[in-house]
């Protein structure tokens, strides 16, 4: 049985779709890596975003922190996210790096969607598949 929370492939295809179009706005004249990421959110909600890169070079955006930082501009601090898709133009694969998984971890459950392209082609797993025993901020002492 389709339970609520999963997602429809025509939904996954709408944002892969958008994280393509957004890779096509992106600002990556140091790497040539155009890379896209589109966010769905609890809300039905699609943001998208790409990198921007910067001549100093640890400057950078990936595409991912744009769509979610656009996200909380446009939507506030409430966000919650259910999926994320990841497209580069440059064929290859393209795993969201290890800030970005952190980031999006900051607006998602462990069991939100991630689309991105593996090694192996387009590869969909969660959050807690890319970044197990995530640092959230306690606030409570041992
Ligand atoms: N990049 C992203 O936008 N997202 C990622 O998850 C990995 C890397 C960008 C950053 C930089 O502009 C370019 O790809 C090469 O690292």
């Amino acid at each position: 049985m389709t339970s609520e929370k999963t997602l429809e492939p025509a939904q996954l295809a709408e944002l892969a779709g958008h994280a393509e179009a957004a890779a096509h706005q992106a600002y990556a004249p140091y790497s040539k890596f155009f890379v896209g990421a589109a966010i769905l959110l609890e809300s039905g909600e699609i943001v998208a975003g790409c990198n921007v890169e910067n001549a100093s070079y640890r400057l950078t955006t990936c595409a991912e922190q744009t769509a979610i930082a656009s996200a909380v501009a446009r939507y506030g601090p409430a966000i919650r996210l259910r999926a994320v898709a990841v497209h580069n133009l440059n064929q290859t694969a393209c795993q969201p790096c290890g800030a970005c998984r952190q980031t999006i971890a900051e607006f998602a459950g462990p069991d939100a969607a991630i689309l991105y392209p593996g090694p192996n082609g387009p590869t969909q797993c969660t959050l807690a598949d890319l970044l197990p025993s995530a640092f959230h901020l306690a606030t409570e002492s041992l």
